[in-house]
C-alpha cells in the first residue's frame, strides 16, 4: 500500500509533460471512444465523461498524467472496479485517455439555462 501510495504522488508530481512522454506516440482516440462504451466507463463516468455526482468523476478533458490514470485502473482508489491489463491493455487505456484529453471540458453549469431555470446559481 506504501508503494502504491508514494507510485501514486509520483506519477502526479511529473506533471503533463511527462505523462506525455509515457503515453504511447500512437494513441487512438477512435478505439478510445469505442472502448470508453463497450468496456462500460460510460455507466458510471457518462457517455462524454463528464461524470456525475453519485457514479464517477469527470474524466473528459482530465489533467491527471497517463501513469496516474492507469493506476486507477490497476488498482482504484476507492468504488471502482479494477480492471486489469488482460482485461484492458496498457495500449488500449492509453487510447481511453487520449479519447478523454480530447474532450472539451465540461460546460459551467451557470451556462446550463435548463440548470439555471431550476436555481443553479
Ligand atoms: C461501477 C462504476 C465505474 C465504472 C464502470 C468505471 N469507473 Fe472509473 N471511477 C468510478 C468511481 C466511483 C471513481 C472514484 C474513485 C474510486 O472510487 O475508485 C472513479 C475514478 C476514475 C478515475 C480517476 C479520476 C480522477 O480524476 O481522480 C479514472 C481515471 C477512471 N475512473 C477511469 C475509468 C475508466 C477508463 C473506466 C472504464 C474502463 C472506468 N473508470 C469505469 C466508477 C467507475
Amino acid at each position: 500500500m506504501k508503494i502504491f501510495a508514494i507510485t501514486l504522488l509520483a506519477g502526479l508530481s511529473l506533471g503533463a509533460g511527462a505523462a506525455l512522454a509515457q503515453q504511447p506516440a500512437a494513441a487512438n482516440i477512435e478505439n478510445g471512444k469505442k472502448h470508453f462504451t463497450t468496456d462500460g466507463c460510460y455507466q458510471c463516468h457518462g457517455t462524454l465523461g463528464n461524470g456525475a455526482a453519485i457514479s464517477g468523476p469527470r474524466l473528459s478533458n482530465t489533467e491527471l498524467p497517463f501513469e496516474a490514470f492507469l493506476m486507477q485502473l490497476r488498482q482504484p482508489a476507492n468504488e471502482m472496479p479494477p480492471y486489469e491489463a488482460k482485461i484492458i491493455s496498457d495500449a488500449t487505456v492509453a487510447d481511453i485517455y487520449a479519447y478523454m484529453k480530447s474532450l472539451p471540458p465540461s460546460p459551467d453549469a451557470k451556462s446550463l439555462p435548463l440548470l439555471t431555470g431550476m436555481g443553479v446559481k
